[in-house]
């Protein structure tokens, strides 16, 4: 491989960070492994303690040859999070008047905005309407909802109340919601009518009440069902004519014309069973704006998120209060070199992770303003992304590489309609970015004035591990460069052994920052079998790894995305970043294959650009290529015509799936958490039978 450009900060950048230079970031990193309770506890002094954590802020085990694993941070401190990302920012720090979010809808005329005073008074209603509801502390709520501010509303006042949030994202189906309603036996489902996801209408509420009759057959009959009524909402959807209440923030030019909007937006009645079911605005009428947050310790449990298993049951990782709110509040600021003004867009869902850390606490933590949208990067037009960047002047912007490949397919036309001159650092997280990716987002999308922040961690993480800081490191394309601050990284062979210099292996990390999982719901065995198991000592992040001659590390993709051809290493990642170098394809995947001689070898799907045809001159020119660029041991074997790939509903590319179409093999295991399945048969009937 070719030695990779390198992209120092730009001098004005560096000039205005919180970290100006590499230099103070290897200051601050060592003092942060070396000393990690003298470095936190400074952190965590900066928030509002009822009773301050005592030293030592960190105990842990990581070798399971010795005993449970468990982490603690600031155990015995005493605080709450809600009150810190709002309280605190309302009484102390006078933001109550400042824009929390900017909500902007699926239609790009439906939008509102609401303050720190504002939801602060909001989320103390909704608190009071879960206590009325009999809620406690340590109680599991399941919050099933569209990108809406009462999303925030919900999650905030389960942790103003000590109550366990979690939140099923939206596009999963009834009985993945219905398996972890179950799991962290939840007392009580938040969910909505409905919402569009660009121009088709989802029944939320038809769904919820599938999931709830499945829970019911399996002997859990939840009793409270709360549902916010946000179709045809008179208070952000305006028509000109209502007296809505709050009135609406915006003009309403033209909406009397607009009656196909409006019929676009009439949807049928929600299913109502008056003994479960309760509405949002009924609840909220009489609920007072004053509540008393519940204090908790640092330890106790936050949120419980599921992350799919490399197979079978799903996984509810559990987050706890303390660390995961001093981690990502700090990671917020250092990562994105947060400043008061900056107007930040994270285009995450909240139903992920990477929307509870940098959509909801970590922005609030800093006292930030953010853009939360309901809608669809292409829709109604492929510029609306940028349209969004210009109306709210949005300064930093954080996205996943899938949705830059996907807006990479239309050119350059559609970005440059629009100034973005507002814009000073962008992000990206998810998955590794290829280079060509990665180029085309500096110099389209960034007009080469922003560094790009290529954020890797997981849903165990919490928050950012492994990432480039805008004003002190040197970007290199694809790679997610240096540990962020009391992260300590390691690569190790198959044998455990750790790797020094430049080396490909196991990416595992040495000891617990403050956000790091504390363990499975209900399943603390499967946390030690999954993350501690396989090599004592570290914790296994399941992603493989090279560190280059400069220290910078490079993701590789899952283990299980890894293969080895004639005994060398090779990682998916890697063959897929040429493939997709080539102009005329849009996305690829690749995949192992079971090889008589070379043990395994390489299976490829690649989706064209339009109006590029799959024939045999292409297939030639990509297996030159992945030659070109890796060497003649990554040549793919097989390379198939992909219309589409099999994707999760984040946009991750299954390629699990994808290795059983490889092989014939229709027992495709679960598949609940694919976005489309119709994708799947032709694959399948398109599938190489002969190496090519
Ligand atoms: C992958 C998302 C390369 C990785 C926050 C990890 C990445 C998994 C990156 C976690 C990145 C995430 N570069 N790979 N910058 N970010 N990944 O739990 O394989 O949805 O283990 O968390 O995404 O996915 P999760």
């Amino acid at each position: 491989m070719s030695a990779p450009e390198v992209f120092p900060p730009p001098p004005e950048v560096s000039a205005a960070a919180h970290i100006p230079s590499f230099k103070k970031y290897q200051e601050m990193y060592e003092r942060s492994v070396q000393e990690p309770n003298a470095f936190w506890g400074e952190i965590a002094n900066s928030f509002y303690w009822r009773v301050p954590p005592s030293q030592p802020l960190l105990r842990y085990n990581f070798d399971i040859t010795k005993g449970k694993i468990f982490v603690e941070w600031m155990k015995g401190g005493v605080t709450n999070i809600c009150y810190n990302v709002l309280d605190r920012n309302v009484q102390e720090k006078n933001l109550g008047d400042k824009v929390a979010f900017y909500w902007e809808g699926n239609e790009p005329e439906d939008a509102t905005s609401i303050t720190y005073a504002e939801l602060l008074k909001k989320v103390c209603q909704f608190a009071n309407v879960l206590r009325d509801q009999g809620v406690k502390k340590g109680d599991r709520i399941s919050i099933y909802m569209p990108m809406v501010i009462e999303l925030v509303v919900a999650m905030l006042a389960c942790a103003r109340i000590g109550a366990i949030h979690s939140i099923v994202f939206a596009g999963f189906s009834a009985e993945s919601l219905c398996e972890r309603i179950l799991d962290s036996h939840c007392s009580v489902l938040i969910t909505a009518d409905g919402f569009f996801r660009g121009d088709k209408l989802i029944n939320l509420k038809v769904i919820a009440d599938e999931a709830l009759k499945k829970c019911a057959e399996k002997n859990y009959p939840l009793k409270k069902c709360i549902v916010l009524k946000h179709l045809g909402r008179d208070d952000v959807f305006c028509d000109g004519t209502s007296n809505a209440s709050p009135p609406c923030k915006r003009p309403c030019p033209n909406m009397q014309e607009n009656k196909q909007e409006k019929q676009k937006r009439s949807h049928p009645q929600t299913p109502w069973n008056p003994s479960v079911d309760l509405w949002w605005h009924d609840l909220m009428k009489n609920a007072s704006l004053e509540c008393e947050p519940e204090w908790c310790d640092a330890e106790d449990q936050l949120f419980i998120l599921y992350t799919s298993g490399s197979t079978g049951k799903p996984k509810g990782v559990v987050h706890t209060v303390g660390g995961y709110m001093i981690f990502t509040a700090t990671t917020f600021k250092y990562v994105f070199d947060y400043h008061q003004g900056d107007i930040y867009w994270c285009t995450a869902d909240i139903g992920w992770i990477t929307g509870h850390s940098y959509l909801t606490y970590g922005p609030l933590a800093n006292g930030a303003t953010s853009v939360l949208f309901e809608g669809l990067p292409i829709y109604p037009d492929i510029s609306r992304m940028w349209q969004i960047i210009d109306k709210y002047s949005v300064s930093k912007f954080y996205t996943a590489p899938t949705a830059i490949r996907l807006l990479m397919k239309f050119g350059e036309e559609p970005v440059k309609r629009y100034s973005r001159k507002s814009l000073k650092i962008l992000g990206t997280v998810g998955e590794p970015i290829n280079p060509e990716a990665w180029l085309w987002y500096y110099n389209v999308v960034g007009d080469q004035r922003c560094p790009i922040v290529d954020t890797f961690w997981q849903t165990e993480t919490g928050g950012h591990v492994l990432t480039p800081l805008p004003g002190a490191t040197a970007a290199k394309p694809g790679s997610a460069t240096f540990p962020f601050f009391g992260v300590v990284p390691a690569i190790l062979d198959e044998a455990g052994e750790e790797l020094e210099g430049e080396a490909e292996g196991y990416l595992v990390f040495k000891q617990p920052w403050p956000a790091l999982m504390r363990t499975v719901y209900g399943n603390h065995e499967r946390f030690e079998t999954t993350y501690f198991k396989k090599f004592p000592g570290y914790y296994v992040t399941g992603d493989g790894c090279k560190r280059d001659k400069d220290g910078y590390y490079w993701i590789t993709g899952r283990i299980d995305d890894m293969l080895n051809v004639s005994g060398h290493l090779l990682s998916t990642a890697e063959v897929e970043s040429a493939l997709v170098e080539h102009s005329s394809v849009a996305e690829a995947a690749a995949v192992s294959h079971p090889h008589p001689v070379k043990g395994e070898c390489l299976y490829c799907f690649v989706t064209l650009r339009d109006g590029h045809e799959f024939n045999k001159t292409l297939i030639d020119q990509l297996k030159k290529l992945v030659r070109e660029k890796i060497g003649p041991i990554a040549t793919p074997d097989y390379i198939q015509n992909a219309p589409g790939l099999p994707k999760t509903r984040s946009g991750k590319i299954m390629r699990r799936v994808l290795r059983k179409i490889a092989k014939d093999d229709h027992d495709l295991g679960d598949i609940s958490t694919l976005a489309d399945t119709t994708v799947i048969q032709q694959l399948f009937s398109d599938r190489c039978k002969t190496v090519l």
